[in-house]
């Protein structure tokens, strides 16, 4: 028996004005596509935007649907609009932000486990690493170098093999 370790690596930034202009770029059209959330169950908005290695830009929001499990992520809405419009693009970077019609959303908004393993599918395809940004409506923002901060011991299509 052995004990062993995995770590985890992550930035933290205090403001959008610490964020480079690209970044701060893909937080405005996550922003804006956040105001665009299908969310009349929830009231919870999540925006995202998705930037490919030729420079392009694509963003989703969470549409949900009055059948609640077959609602959809906003990060999953932007990464397979991404992926459908250029499949073989490779993703460098995704923005999320998320408000509610409830409360003030003043702390960083994690992408949930499912959209951990989109992001991770797409990651291990391209093998190149995937920056992933999360931020509430004020706060602090997150950068994560790679899905595998998030994700670590990630299922992959190694072991199906
Ligand atoms: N949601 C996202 O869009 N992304 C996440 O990573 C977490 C949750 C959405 C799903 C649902 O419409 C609402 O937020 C509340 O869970």
């Amino acid at each position: 028996m052995k004990d062993h370790n995995i770590s985890s690596s992550f930035i933290l930034y205090q403001n959008s004005g610490e964020l480079s202009e690209i970044e701060n770029e893909l937080l405005q059209k996550a922003i804006e596509a956040r105001a665009n959330a299908y969310a009349p169950y929830s009231e919870f908005n999540v925006g995202a935007s998705v930037l490919m290695d030729d420079g392009s830009v694509f963003t989703g929001n969470n549409q949900e649907n009055a059948a609640y499990p077959s609602g959809i992520c906003a990060e999953r809405v932007a990464i397979w609009t991404a992926m459908s419009q250029l499949p073989k693009g490779k993703i460098k970077k995704i923005v999320i932000t998320a408000s509610s019609n409830k409360t003030k959303v003043n702390r960083p908004v994690a992408p949930c486990g499912s959209c951990r393993q989109a992001i991770a599918e797409y990651e291990i395809k391209q093998d190149n690493d995937i920056e992933i940004f999360f931020t509430g409506e004020t706060g602090d923002i997150v950068k994560a170098h790679s899905i595998k901060d998030l994700l670590p011991w990630l299922f992959d299509n190694t072991m199906l093999k």
